[in-house]
């Protein structure tokens, strides 16, 4: 569906992305993960056709769209701050693009009905934007972009600025949204957990640079780089003669005593419902790491107490030289 090839960007003479390829599926959700600065957006502008690539090309649907202007392609994208018109009833705000294109009145009504069936938006749709709450206003703009059922949505960080319990709620709406539509969705943030609960694949970016693709059992499993093995959830990294190697939490045993591949104490223990993690400081490296049980572990471990640390061989991941 869209095909990025050797696309880059520079900003008066700065490489801001580096050269990147990648083919994004009919229907797949795809996003791209990484923190602030790092090229998110301006790959997605890209995309949609606002920001001209510095080399490369960009397809879509089987075609070289790369000197097309933005508003012949067809896909729509969703800001992080949506602007909705103030003075628009959330019908009139989804129905905008609709009349744009000059379509009939009748489809006009039958799109607007279903889109905000879609987003659960059917009883407010005589309200104005400011009579509805962040989360609602943040669902306006998703129905405004699949009322003109376009092939691709790019959203760029579209939960950014809400709450965490709406931003959870309405993660579970984009998904089943994205899956009842099969609208390819081309999604930007910089939230690791959203990304996992989301994605059929991750593009993780530092930089710039992709620092790895992969579906997101791929990438937490088997993180292939420093930095990926550290954006994504928690992670311990050691040194060894061979290189890097990582170790998620919930692979390391503690041990009571000193007996452990390593030994140290224990400076914290954390409770957090279904788990509980200890930070151990190790004695021969000034290093912590982090231990996570399952809350069922009997023997509850104490602040001071001595602790061998252990794994076994094959949840070391090698990450780099
Ligand atoms: N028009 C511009 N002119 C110059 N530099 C720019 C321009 N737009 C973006 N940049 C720079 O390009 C880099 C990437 O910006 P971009 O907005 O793509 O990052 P992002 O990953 O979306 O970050 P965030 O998570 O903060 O939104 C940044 O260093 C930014 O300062
Ligand atoms: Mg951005």
């Amino acid at each position: 569906m869209i095909e990025l090839v050797q696309i880059e960007k520079h900003f008066q003479g700065q490489a801001v992305v580096h050269p990147l390829s990648l083919s994004i599926k009919e229907g797949e959700f795809l996003t791209l993960l990484g923190p602030s600065g790092c090229g998110k957006t301006t790959i997605l502008r890209m995309i949609a056709g606002f920001e001209q690539p510095t080399g490369g090309q960009v397809w879509l649907a089987g075609q070289n769209v790369t000197e097309m202007p933005a508003n012949k392609r067809d896909l729509n994208l969703v800001f992080q701050h949506y602007a909705l018109f103030p003075h628009m009833t959330v019908e009139d705000n989804i129905a905008f693009g609709l009349k744009m294109k000059k379509l009939p009145r009748q489809l006009i009504k039958e799109r607007v009905e279903e889109a905000a069936a879609m987003t659960q938006l059917t009883a407010l749709r005589e309200r104005f934007p400011h009579q509805l709450s962040g989360g609602q206003q943040q669902r306006v703009a998703i129905a405004r972009a699949i009322a003109n059922k376009p092939k691709v949505l790019l959203l760029d960080e579209p939960l950014g600025a809400l709450d965490l319990q709406l931003r959870k709620s309405l993660q579970s709406e984009l998904k089943h949204l994205q899956r009842t539509l099969g609208i390819t969705f081309v999604y930007v943030t910089h939230d690791q957990e959203e990304a996992m609960m989301l994605s059929d694949r991750i593009v993780i970016m530092n930089q710039g640079k992709v620092e790895q693709i992969g579906t997101p059992r791929d990438v937490y499993a088997k993180p292939q780089t420093l930095f990926a093995a550290t954006f994504i959830g928690e992670n311990n990294v050691f040194s060894s003669p061979e290189g890097l190697f990582s170790v998620r939490p919930e692979k390391l045993v503690p041990q009571r005593g000193v007996a452990g591949r390593k030994t140290g104490v224990i400076e914290d223990v954390q409770f957090l419902g279904s788990v509980h993690k200890l930070l151990v400081q190790l004695d021969d490296e000034p290093m912590k790491v982090t231990i996570a049980l399952d809350i069922t572990e009997e023997h509850p471990w104490k602040i001071g107490e001595r602790v061998g640390v252990n794994w076994n061989d094959k949840d070391e991941v090698m990450i780099g030289p």
